[in-house]
């Protein structure tokens, strides 16, 4: 066999033995993890689409994000293992019940760090073990949707309507590009 072949064949066999070993191996506590939040990213992104696109003034989306967003929250955690849990949270919050704990505001502190220096992929899945649980951060970037409800100049529907329902409303002033919140995992080893 010339140098070559021998060489091809030597990847194909330990790529073929590679996909073969991820198809079997149990899922690792990360990916687990990671699932979980793309479960409660997709359910609240796909509804959040929906309804910009039915409205584009954003204020049914609006309506819809006060009324269904905790419910949402629920129904994906009631689909999880009992040893799991998912949520969102942010350094400036608009609903209190997404206030931050010491952890989590240190992982977002480091994302923001990121972000200015430079250095920040959106991809940086942030793993921190506490006690028996692991937990999984993926960092929300702000982005050009997002600012009819985050951002620095809101339509006054908008206003009047945050104005009511969050009156410790501080999720407001976002640019595009820089870190509006996390959604994170919480894995209790089992
Ligand atoms: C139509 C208005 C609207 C848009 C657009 C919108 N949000 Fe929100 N957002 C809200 C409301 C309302 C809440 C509070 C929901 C609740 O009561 O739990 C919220 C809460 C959040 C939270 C939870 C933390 C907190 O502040 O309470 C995050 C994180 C978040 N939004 C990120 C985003 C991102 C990222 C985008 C763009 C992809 C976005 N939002 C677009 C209205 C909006």
């Amino acid at each position: 066999m010339k140098l070559q072949t021998i060489l091809l064949s030597a990847l194909l066999a330990t790529s073929l033995f590679a996909a073969d070993q991820n198809a079997t191996a149990p899922m690792t506590t990360k990916q687990e993890g990671v699932q979980y939040i793309k479960m409660l990213g997709e359910a609240l992104k796909s509804q959040l689409q929906a309804q910009m696109k039915a409205d584009p003034s954003g204020m049914s989306a609006l309506g819809f994000c006060t009324a269904k967003a905790m419910e949402i929250t629920k129904e994906v955690n009631q689909k999880l293992p009992t040893y799991a849990s998912v949520r969102r949270t942010a350094l400036k919050t608009r609903n209190e019940g997404n206030a931050p704990d010491a952890i989590d505001t240190q992982v977002m502190q480091d994302y923001e760090k990121a972000i200015a220096d430079k250095t920040f992929t959106p991809t940086d899945i942030k793993v921190v073990e506490e006690g028996n649980v692991t937990r999984l951060y993926k960092p929300l970037i702000t982005e050009a949707p997002c600012l009819k409800c985050h951002g620095t100049q809101l339509s006054p529907d908008i206003q009047a309507s945050l104005k009511v329902n969050y009156t410790k409303d501080q999720a407001t002033g976002f640019t595009e590009g820089s870190l509006r919140g996390v959604i994170v995992a919480e894995i209790k080893k089992h």
